[in-house]
């Protein structure tokens, strides 16, 4: 508390603010307020004395700072009034003065706290405003793409029920979201498909694993789609997420194929059959007309007086032999007819094996004037197989070579007994035009033909080849030959 003149001199100063100030009495009354109050804080201060001194306030209070005798400065609240005479006129001010440097320090040490904290919540807020920004372009690219993808996207619960299902899903069974949410997504499974759904779900509850799935379901409009499933379960989330392919059309495609290549498959036999049989025809026709001009002959001795017995039975044999020719190209031709995937395997003398494929193709090769040649095979050798399938490899060959120079001047077919390491098997060469370079490739390729539809079936290479595999053997194509050349060759087993 102090009195201070109209122009700011101390006039009464107690020890209170001698202590606020660090200046003893007598230092202090003389100095004016002006000299020891902040420079930054002295223009507000005067204004208001200036104020006060034309009467347009009566009192004021303010914060400022003091500078104390050490330099240091002071915060302190100023609370003045004016001491006027019975006329009105100023005589000197009464000041009230408060330290409040604790409380200002306080403050400041607040504001700075302030502000750091502040800068702190700046800092974290333009970060999670990135964050957000991010986390919404995330969200909007996993939406397109829930959305837009052409798979099959649906959320599950663990209880079978579905949460989401994206609008392919939807389209695909043509179910809205509602009705595929309120119900057991298991209640549109195809009956057939349901125990083995269920087997693999529980199964996937319990492990976690999932070996993938496709199964049938009903759709709205009455269709069936096979979907194929990849799963990924979140337990803590209790969210199965799955990704489904529709499949159906491949499937289907599939199952024709399969279908389509069982027919072709049969017909290729019957094609191969077919060409047997004018050769047959030829073959059987043969001994046929010996039995005839013998039975003529037989006819004709009846009509003797006296016939020798040998004589009869010279004719009878002949007609015998003729007649076991007959059924043995009968037999064969039943043997051939027949599926021999599951005969067992045996060995079967190569030369004899030979002979009688030869018998099935005679026919062909003499109508046409082929010329053949053919190794003698040495009854030593014997194939470790199923006679009836390396037959039908044989036959190919040989068809494929008659087609190749039945129509040519020179009709040549070689057929040489190889002996190779520790194979045996066939070479069947012929003078025919040869295989085109880009052909080779494909010559053991299912389907794969050069020969008009209806004669050619592109199976007759594919299947000699699936028949030798199944052997342990191998057929090629010989690039080496300078005719057109295909070998076999079977492993070489001793008994
Ligand atoms: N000896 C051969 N000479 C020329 N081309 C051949 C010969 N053998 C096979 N080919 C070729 O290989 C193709 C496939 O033969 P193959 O699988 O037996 O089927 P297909 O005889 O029904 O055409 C034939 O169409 C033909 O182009
Ligand atoms: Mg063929």
């Amino acid at each position: 508390m102090s009195h201070v003149s109209l122009t700011g001199d101390w006039l009464l100063v107690n020890q209170k603010l001698c202590d606020i100030v660090g200046y003893n009495k007598e230092e202090l009354l003389k100095l004016s307020f002006q000299q020891i109050t902040h420079p930054d804080d002295l223009s507000s201060d005067m204004a208001f004395v200036e104020k006060m001194l034309r009467g347009e306030i009566q009192t004021y209070s303010l914060e400022k700072r003091y500078i104390r005798k050490d330099k240091s400065h002071v915060w302190i609240n100023l609370t003045v009034s004016l001491v006027k005479d019975s006329s009105g006129l100023p005589l000197y001010f009464i000041s009230v003065i408060e330290d409040i440097h604790k409380r200002k320090k306080m403050e400041s040490q607040l504001r700075g706290i302030h502000g750091e904290m502040e800068q702190i919540i700046e800092k974290r807020t333009a970060a999670l405003k990135i964050e957000i920004a991010e986390r919404k372009r995330a969200e909007k690219e996993r939406n397109s793409f829930y959305d837009l993808s052409s798979d099959l996207i649906a959320i599950f619960g663990y209880d079978g029920y579905l949460r989401a299902a994206n609008p392919a899903l939807r389209k695909c069974l043509g179910y809205t979201e509602k009705e595929l949410t309120s119900r057991r997504f298991i209640e549109i499974i195809h009956p057939e498909d349901l125990d083995r759904t269920l087997e693999i779900s529980a199964e996937f509850r319990k492990t976690g694993r999932f070996a993938g799935m496709e199964n049938r379901y009903l759709c709205k409009n009455g269709n069936i789609v096979t979907l194929s499933w990849t799963v990924t379960g979140v337990p803590e989330d209790d969210c199965i997420y799955t990704v489904a392919r529709d499949v159906t059309d491949i499937r289907r495609q599939e199952l024709e194929i399969a279908e389509q290549k069982l027919k072709i498959a049969a017909n290729s036999k019957m094609n191969a059959l077919g060409r047997m049989a004018s050769g047959i025809a030829h073959e059987i026709n043969n001994p046929l007309t010996i039995v005839y001009g013998q039975t003529s002959a037989l006819k004709k001795l009846a009509e003797e007086d006296f016939v020798p017995k040998s004589k009869i039975v010279t004719i009878a044999n002949s007609m015998e032999k003729m007649c076991e020719r007959i059924v043995r190209i009968i037999n064969g031709l039943r043997t051939f007819s027949r599926d021999a995937t599951n005969d067992p395997l045996e060995f079967y003398s190569a030369g004899k094996l030979l002979n009688e494929t030869l018998s099935f193709c005679h026919g062909r090769i003499q109508s046409f004037e082929i010329e053949l040649a053919v190794d003698e095979v040495s009854e030593e050798f014997e194939f470790y197989c199923r006679p009836v399938q390396i037959s039908q490899v044989l036959l190919n060959l040989l068809n494929n070579s008659i087609d190749a120079v039945k129509s040519l001047d020179s009709k040549r077919i070689q057929i040489r007994f190889v002996v190779e390491n520790e194979k045996i098997g066939f070479s069947i060469s012929d003078s025919g035009a040869g295989i085109k370079k880009d052909h080779i490739p494909n010559l053991f390729t299912p389907f794969f033909t050069t020969k008009e539809i209806g004669i050619g079936t592109g199976l007759g290479l594919s299947i000699a080849k699936g028949i030798v595999d199944a052997h342990q053997g191998n057929i090629y194509f010989d690039t080496a030959s300078t005719e057109t050349c295909f070998v076999f060759l079977l492993p070489r087993v001793s008994k």
